[in-house]
């Protein structure tokens, strides 16, 4: 297979598995030449029918494209659902629905589609209710409004836009139908100013020039919760995507949306610029460009694309999404698995013992009340037997509203059974933003935030250890003969060690020793506390273990010598005796029954910290 390509075939073009998909449906779709350019506004008439161009881009900002999508054209119809999002900006969601309706009407874009008696338009989408959206656009002055549409649209578009003067003029001198329905609000005083500056307003933002590219990121930036996936901006409001989305379903290709949402399954909007947008919440955002229209205005090889897309990659938003992976990636009692923190036999008998009053549940993806319901579940399942509760969110995504609802009553409920959770890896107010306003007040004690996930089980481990007369505090200092390495030598072999040693004491936050250093020497710990700890690519560290009094780091220099794999830092003024291996393998020579107790020591240390790791990893992979 390899010698085929190294030698004479030239190498086989690096492309990307979807756009390869693109490139084969755009050829296919080609060949489609039903429709009609619209003409009903004659400069529209001009447009080149054979113009083609699909474009997919992802919430996180990749594009992909095929044919003639840096093509110019205008936005028409794609503009309302934009706009709609700057009138719910401007006005608040109720204003806007006393003057516009949601309901879709069967019909199409142009029919004058007023509530009776009321004269509200049905929906945003069709003329009527995108006019009536217009005139709800904030502003001074008819530029500053004018200035507004276009600042949102470029925002959506992530490039400045502009409004092609010859279609809005073209529209303006033929837009009667328009005029009628801006005069019909009027009259029912939908429109409060004059109708005609609303329907400027409308050509205008009707004839803002956009390419099939853009309209691909305009999707993507409501899939992406209203932030535009490349340039970071924020275009609308997150609690205005489901708004928008909502109407773009129900009402985005008029007379064709039932039929639409059957097939293609996505939310839509079409123009008779010959384009169309299709929004995958989460996911995803398609732009197509194509000017020949079917009867209903839609771009007939842009329905087609769409169609194709969402078969072939399974996009349909209403198709049952496969089971969300567990939002519990990984849940497992402090018995299970501990903290960092190396501590003392005693203490660890006390947590292997206790160990199952507290639990962690390792969160991941989206929390929503769907995805959360499992953990409330589980934790109302315990009963009280639970003393702690600890919440990780260095996977969670985002927390909606419903879900922080249902963390602030869990807490509450907690309080109420004297139960207390920890909340790791999420600062106060960044992904849990109303937590505070949704816990009782009386159980603002019972809940407590923690930034990494090992300081929260520390946490837990002094609570429980303090609860079931554990030591309090940090481990008194020890001399030679305490040291758990030296533990039950006999005088004269601790009088040899003490000859040997060389006594150092290290400032808060002095590196004892140093990652990549030759390993030349083994720490005793006589008082103070160490952490072990790695500086991890990415910037930052994490600490592997920390340690008191009575034990020791650094063995490796007894054994391989070798560089050091992770460095030391003193967490406040720390003394060692520091053991050169030079100078063991004196003891080795002359007191071997020492250096064989000292690496009994170590052995049975290391093999302790084996039997935890593998505990652990048991219960994390469980
Ligand atoms: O108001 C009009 O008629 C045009 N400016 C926009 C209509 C439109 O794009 C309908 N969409 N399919």
């Amino acid at each position: 297979m390899l010698g085929r390509y190294t030698t004479t075939a030239p190498p086989l073009p690096v492309s990307s598995p979807i756009q390869d998909y693109l490139e084969r449906l755009h050829r296919r779709l080609c060949s489609v030449n039903d429709g009609q350019v619209a003409a009903y506004i004659p400069e529209l008439a001009k447009a080149d029918p054979r113009l083609f161009g699909i474009a997919i881009a992802t919430v996180d900002g990749r594009v992909y494209e095929v044919g003639g999508t840096r093509e110019r054209f205008t936005i028409q119809s794609i503009s309302k659902p934009l706009v709609y999002g700057v009138a719910l900006k401007d006005r608040g969601l109720d204003a806007v629905r006393r003057t516009v309706g949601v309901e879709p009407t069967g019909e199409a874009f142009n029919s004058i589609s007023l509530e009776p008696g009321t004269g509200r338009p049905l929906n945003p989408m069709i003329n009527a209710g995108a006019i009536a959206t217009s005139s709800l656009v904030a502003g001074a002055d008819r530029q500053a409004r004018l200035e507004r549409v276009l600042s949102a649209l470029s925002t959506f578009a992530g490039r400045p836009l502009d409004v092609d003067e010859a279609v809005f003029e073209s529209e303006r001198a033929t837009g009667h139908r328009n005029r009628a329905i801006g005069h019909m609000l009027r009259n029912y005083d939908i429109l409060t100013g004059d109708p005609d500056e609303v329907l400027d307003l409308y050509f205008r933002q009707c004839a803002v020039r956009v390419d099939c590219r853009d309209l691909a990121l305009m999707a993507a930036t409501l899939a992406n919760g209203g932030v535009h996936p490349v340039s970071g901006e924020v275009a609308v409001r997150r609690e205005f995507v489901g708004p928008i989305l909502s109407v773009m379903a129900t009402c985005g290709v008029y007379d064709f949306t039932g039929e639409w949402i059957y097939r293609v399954g996505l939310p839509a909007k079409s123009g008779v610029g010959g384009g169309i947008v299709a929004v995958l919440p989460g996911q995803l955002g398609i732009g197509v460009f194509s000017p020949p229209l079917d009867e209903r205005g839609n771009s007939v090889r842009g329905v087609q694309a769409c169609e194709a897309i969402s078969r072939d990659l399974g996009l349909h938003f209403l198709q049952p999404p496969r089971a969300a992976a567990s939002t519990v990636r990984a849940s497992y009692t402090l018995a299970e698995v501990r903290s960092k923190r190396r501590r003392p036999a005693e203490e660890s008998r006390l947590l292997a013992a206790h160990g199952a009053a507290v639990r962690v549940f390792e969160l991941q993806g989206d929390l929503r009340f769907a995805t959360i319901e499992p953990v409330l579940h589980a934790l109302a399942d315990d009963g009280g037997a639970l003393r702690i509760v600890v919440l990780d969110f260095k996977r969670v995504s985002h927390v909606d509203a419903a879900a922080t609802a249902m963390l602030g009553a869990l807490i509450t409920c907690c309080a109420q059974r004297d139960q207390h959770v920890v909340l790791t890896r999420v600062r106060r107010g960044d992904l849990l933003g109303g937590l505070d306003r949704d816990v009782d007040p009386r159980a603002a004690r019972a809940f407590s935030f923690q930034p990494q996930l090992d300081l929260g089980l520390e946490w837990c481990e002094r609570e429980l250890l303090s609860r079931h007369g554990g030591a309090r505090g940090a481990a008194p200092a020890v001399d030679l003969a305490q040291h758990r390495l030296c533990e039950g030598a006999e005088p004269q072999d601790l009088a040899f060690l003490s000859g040997l040693v060389q006594r150092h004491q290290f400032e808060p936050g002095a590196l004892i020793v140093r990652r990549g250093e030759p390993a030349e020497a083994i720490y005793l710990l006589l008082s103070g506390e160490v952490s072990v700890i790695v500086e991890l690519p990415g910037g930052g560290q994490k600490r592997l273990s920390t340690l008191s009094a009575g034990m020791s780091f650094g063995e490796m220099a007894l054994l391989d010598g070798g560089l050091r794999t992770a460095s030391a830092r003193a967490d406040g003024p720390v003394e060692c005796a520091v053991l050169t291996a030079d100078a063991f393998l004196r003891i080795e020579r002359e007191r071997p029954a020492l250096a064989i107790r000292m690496l009994r020591q170590l052995l049975q240390r290391a093999s302790a910290t084996t039997a935890q790791l593998t505990a652990e990893v048991a219960a994390l992979e469980g």
